[in-house]
């Protein structure tokens, strides 16, 4: 409205002036006024249409360019960080080579040796040395390539069983200071975030009952965490200070990553295994670790962050046996806090344990009009291990997080065939998939949605080449295991033991 008065204004004060004038002279006026405009006209159509084409032209030459570019050697893209997820190492320093598999490769366990030896590792047994070496060197070549800013090392760096007579607890703190030692080394500048697993304590899922234990992880962790060798240009993820305060209570830390845009929280979940011997103690931690998650989620929402959550232990259900991994309770408070009350902050959650390339969703039931439908919140990347003992091979994967949303784009995986390394003598790491790839999808985003879709689509007749593909990629492309379709689906789709109960009965066909 007040820019038409003005207007209105001038071409009244104009018209004034031009009334001063004879009526010849203001015709020709006219006439060549006309003549410019439309002249002027012409011209501004021309050249915006010059400037649009222009533009589309360095737009697109220059979106070409940064997917190309090269700067020694690294990829060169502005808002997209990529990252190492790698977990399962089990470390087995007691590795034989020439032991057969029935006698878990431990010499100590044999009767016999085997025909063929095995210097990589064999399907069934822990990996040897030479496999730990290797796998971080793959994934060093490859994170050079793929200018890999951070990895994340979600649990079981040590072997299995290690509390045996020719062992003990002492050998599990000793094989995760050499898994660390060696993974270190390889990336002294930048950091690397591990996870205590099962296998990472003083007992097969025996918590510490004092914080000796954790201190003796920090030996070993904390150079990696605080990356003290990293460039000083970049944003440090924790003070000792801060990483000690609650490491030592429990061996859970916050951190910072993708240049202070996002938290990460990497939380022990031990403490809701329904595995764990729940004393007073443990129960009290398991309840402070909870409330220590609330208040760094209270804190990233007020410093307006985003959130990835690492853990070992997923909540959800094990689909092998239809049990739940945490008591009820616990993931009750987890999911009402990260995949409803501040689900909008969560960009993922990376978990592991099962050693199987798999998913796993939040949903939330919302009405709409007199029907309930199950919208997707929240969604878990498990990853697969480098340990074969679950009949699979070794694998990790590079993910890729734009930093402008804050969301995930993609994720490639690389993996060993272990047969043909140990046939051929010959360890190759080679490109498994890529997730855009495989799972082809209108949504450019890896996010909740995008898993919800899959899942989906993954039980549906209409596209069964994903349930194959998905179905192979489990254990990395060796064998797969018998297994329940709908089982495996209801896994994926439900937290809660009582959603996964009824999502399995709904299904007549027995094991799918
Ligand atoms: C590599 O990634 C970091 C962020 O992690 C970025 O600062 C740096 O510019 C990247 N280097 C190249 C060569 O792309
Ligand atoms: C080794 O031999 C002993 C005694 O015969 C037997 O109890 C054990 O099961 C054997 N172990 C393996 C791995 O075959
Ligand atoms: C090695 O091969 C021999 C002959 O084929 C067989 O009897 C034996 O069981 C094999 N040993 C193992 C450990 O597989
Ligand atoms: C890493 O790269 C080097 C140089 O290309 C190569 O010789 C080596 O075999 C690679 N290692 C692995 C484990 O792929
Ligand atoms: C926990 O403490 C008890 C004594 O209170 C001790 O016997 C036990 O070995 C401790 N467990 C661990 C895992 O440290
Ligand atoms: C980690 O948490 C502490 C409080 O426990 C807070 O002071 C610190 O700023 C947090 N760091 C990051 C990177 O979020
Ligand atoms: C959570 O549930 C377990 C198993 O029922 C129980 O032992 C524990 O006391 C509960 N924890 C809390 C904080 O209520
Ligand atoms: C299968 O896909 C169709 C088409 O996308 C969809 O309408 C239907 O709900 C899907 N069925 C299941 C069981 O997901
Ligand atoms: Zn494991």
């Amino acid at each position: 409205m007040a820019v038409s008065y003005t207007r209105n204004n001038l071409s009244n004060s104009s018209l004034t002036s031009i009334e001063a004038r004879d009526l010849d002279e203001r015709k020709r006026w006219q006439k060549k006024t006309i003549k410019a405009r439309i002249l002027i006209g012409v011209l501004t159509v021309i050249c915006s249409i010059l400037i649009v084409i222009l533009i589309v032209t360095y737009e697109s030459g220059h979106k070409n360019t940064e997917c190309t570019e090269k700067q020694n050697g690294k990829a060169v893209n502005n808002n997209i960080i990529k990252f190492v997820h790698i977990s399962d190492i089990h470390y087995d320093p007691f590795y034989d080579k020439n032991t057969p598999q029935r006698s878990f490769c431990r010499p100590q366990l044999a009767n016999s040796t085997s025909n063929y030896t095995a210097q990589y590792g064999r399907i069934g047994c822990d990996s040897p040395i030479d496999l730990v070496e290797n796998s971080l060197d793959a994934m060093q070549n490859v994170s050079k390539i793929e200018n890999v800013s951070f990895i994340l090392l979600t649990g079981d760096l040590s072997g299995h069983g290690m509390w045996t007579s020719y062992a003990g607890p002492h050998k599990v703190l000793d094989n995760i200071a050499e898994v660390s030692n060696k993974a270190h080394s390889r990336f002294p500048d930048i950091p690397i975030f591990p996870v205590v697993g099962n296998n990472d304590l003083p007992g097969h899922y025996v918590l510490p009952n004092s914080s000796d234990w954790y201190k003796e992880l920090l030996t070993s962790w904390a150079p990696l965490i605080l990356c003290s060798s990293c460039p000083n240009d970049m944003t440090k993820p924790t003070t000792r200070t801060v990483l000690e305060e609650s490491f030592l209570k429990g061996g859970y830390y916050n951190a910072s990553i993708a240049g202070g845009k996002i938290v990460l929280l990497v939380l022990n979940s031990l403490y809701w295994s329904v595995e764990v011997n729940h004393n007073p103690e443990i129960l009290q931690k398991a309840v402070e670790q909870l409330t220590w998650l609330e208040t760094q989620l209270e804190i990233a929402a007020m410093r307006g962050k985003k959130v990835i959550l690492v853990s070992h232990i997923p909540a959800g259900i094990d689909t092998y046996d239809g049990k739940s991994y945490w008591f009820s309770n616990y993931t009750n408070t987890y999911v009402s806090l990260v995949a409803k009350k501040y689900s909008y902050l969560v960009t993922a959650q990376f978990f592991a344990h099962t050693h199987k390339d798999d998913f796993r969703l939040q949903l939330s039931m919302t009405e709409t009009g007199d029907t309930q439908q199950e919208v997707p919140k929240s969604f878990v990347l498990l990853a697969p291990a480098i340990s074969p003992v679950y009949h699979n091979n070794p694998a990790f994967r590079v993910v890729s997080l734009e930093t402008d949303q804050l969301v995930l784009l993609d994720y490639t995986q690389y993996y060993m065939d272990l047969v043909m390394a140990t046939e051929f003598s010959n360890p190759i790491w080679q490109l498994d998939y890529t997730f855009s790839q495989k799972y082809p999808s209108e949504n450019k985003f890896l996010d909740a949605n995008r898993i919800f879709e899959l899942n989906e689509e993954l039980i549906n007749q209409t596209s069964n080449k994903f349930w194959k593909g998905y179905v192979f990629s489990r254990e990395t492309n060796y064998q797969p295991e018998p297994y329940s379709r709908f089982q495996l689906f209801c896994g994926m789709r439900h937290v809660y033991k009582e959603d996964f109960n009824r999502c399995s009965e709904q299904y007549n066909v027995p094991g799918g």
